[in-house]
Parts: C-alpha cells; structure tokens; sequence
C-alpha cells in the first residue's frame, strides 16, 4: 500500500465511524424518553421511602447497591403486587426464616414503595438483569398438561422443584405426600386464603375448570 493510500484510508475511515457515531447518537437520543413511563407524584414518594429504609443496602437496583439480597429493578414483573405487599410489611409472616427485617413501614409507603417498583419494572433496560435460568430449567421436566400449567404460570418463580425454583414459597418437592388431595389443590389455586388462612399465594382464579384439575393433579404426583 502507498503511504497515499494509506493516508485515504485513514481519513475516510475516521471519517466513516464518526458518521456511524453522530448517527447511532441521534438514535440513541431520540427513543430515550420513551424507554421510561411517566414519573407520578406516587413513583417520586416511593423512591423517598426507598432511601428512608435504605433498601440499597442490601438490595441492588439498575446496577446499584448491595450483593446481600435479590435485584429489585424488575420487582413487579416477577411477583403479584399483593404478594410483595405482604413481605414489604412482614417479610416472615410469608418466609418464617426471611432474613430481611421487618421495617415497620406503613401500608402507604409500602404503596408508594410498590408504585416505584412498577416504575422500575417497566423501564427498557435491554432485558437486564438476565432472568434466572433455574426456573425454565425446573419445569422443562415432564410434559403433561399440569406440568406445562406449572411452566405458563411461573410456579416456579416461588416454589423449588427438587432444588430448582425460587424459595418464595414452600418446597413442592413432596408436595403430593403432604396434600394428596386434588380438590383442596383446586380450591387453594382459585383461593389460597380460602384454605391456608392469611396466605400470600396469588390466586389463579382465571383458569379454566379443566386447567385447574390437570395442574391439581400433577401436584398429587409430587412425592
Ligand atoms: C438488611 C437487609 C435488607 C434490607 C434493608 C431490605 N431487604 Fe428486602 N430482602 C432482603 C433479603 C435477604 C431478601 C430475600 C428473602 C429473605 O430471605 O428475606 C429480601 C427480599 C425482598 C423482597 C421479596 C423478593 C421476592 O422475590 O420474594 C422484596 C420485595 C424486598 N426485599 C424489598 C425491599 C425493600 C423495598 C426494602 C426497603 C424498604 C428492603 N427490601 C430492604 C434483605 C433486605
Ligand atoms: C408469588 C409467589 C407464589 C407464586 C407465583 C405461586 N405460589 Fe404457591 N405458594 C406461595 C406461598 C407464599 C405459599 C404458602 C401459603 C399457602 O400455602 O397458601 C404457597 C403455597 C403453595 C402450595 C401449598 C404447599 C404446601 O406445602 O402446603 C402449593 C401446592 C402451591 N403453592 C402451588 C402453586 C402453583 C401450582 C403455582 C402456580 C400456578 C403457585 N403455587 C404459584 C407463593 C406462590
């Protein structure tokens, strides 16, 4: 190569890549306030309550905070606002050996803390943090119509399988051995609270009769 062509080369290569920066730039610029709903007067109190009980001490979000305990950038998307609620105001009245304090927070900040966390959720972040893994593998297993239930509505996302799953929830390794009965299963998925009183379980009210009584009866084999 001539040290003329050499000389080209460079300029119109610099020249090129500042081009496809300036542009990627403008792009960037342009979906940016678009990747985050609109901040409320709701989302803006719960943000100040996150920093009153200094939930990033043990907590990380967007990439920030401690190591101690579960990512909460996507709280909402993986857990029923009702349950969260409920381990916001008293994590062991639903994990008896949770190690995150009770902090004597009140039902509105805990409203307020829950508005922000939707927030959070629904902020574009290019599908960060990754999901677990150990869920999808969980209910891989098996391919019956309960079993696939189990998949489709994030059992799993609670409740451990053999080692598998999240801890939510109990265990349902043996679950069958100590539930054999299909129709208490059926009536704790349309009502949790109807059987287990005071229960954190979301209810899956909206599955059909047939559904109810396939997921029921994979339960059973549990054991
Ligand atoms: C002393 C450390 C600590 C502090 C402070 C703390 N947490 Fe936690 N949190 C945990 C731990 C550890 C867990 C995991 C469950 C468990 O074992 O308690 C958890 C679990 C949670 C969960 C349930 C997650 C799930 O998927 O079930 C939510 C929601 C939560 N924390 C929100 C908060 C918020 C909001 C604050 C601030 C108001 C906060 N935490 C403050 C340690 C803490
Ligand atoms: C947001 C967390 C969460 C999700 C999602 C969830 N559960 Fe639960 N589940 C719980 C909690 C908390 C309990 C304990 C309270 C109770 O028994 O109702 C529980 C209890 C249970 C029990 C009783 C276990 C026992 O030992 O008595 C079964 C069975 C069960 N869940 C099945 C399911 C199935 C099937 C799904 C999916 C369709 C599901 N759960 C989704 C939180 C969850």
């Amino acid at each position: 190569m001539s040290n003329n062509s050499a000389k080209n080369l460079f300029i119109y290569g610099s020249l090129i890549c500042f081009i496809a920066l300036i542009v990627l730039t403008i792009d960037t610029m342009g979906t940016l306030d678009k990747r985050a709903p609109e901040i409320t007067e709701k989302v803006d109190a719960g943000k100040k309550v996150w920093h009153k009980y200094d939930c990033i001490g043990c907590h990380t979000i967007f990439g920030n905070g401690s190591y101690f305990a579960p990512d909460m950038t996507k709280a909402t998307e993986r857990k029923p606002k009702g349950y969260l609620k409920k381990f916001l105001l008293d994590p062991r009245t639903i994990k008896p050996d949770a190690a995150m304090p009770r902090l004597g927070m009140s039902e509105e900040e805990a409203d307020d803390l829950l508005a922000f966390l939707d927030w959070t959720s629904k902020v574009d972040t290019n599908n960060w943090p990754p999901k677990p893994v150990l869920a999808v593998a969980t209910a891989g297993r098996g391919s019956g119509q309960g079993q696939m239930l189990f998949q489709k509505h994030d059992c799993a996302a609670c409740h451990q399988i053999q080692g598998l799953g999240g801890t939510a929830g109990p265990d349902l390794t043996n679950v069958g051995n100590r539930r054999p009965d299909i129709d208490w299963h059926i009536r704790h998925l349309k009502d949790p609270s109807s059987v287990v009183s005071g229960s954190a379980m979301p209810a899956f009210a909206n599955l059909t009769d047939e559904e109810l009584k396939a997921l029921a009866e994979y339960l059973t084999t549990l054991k």
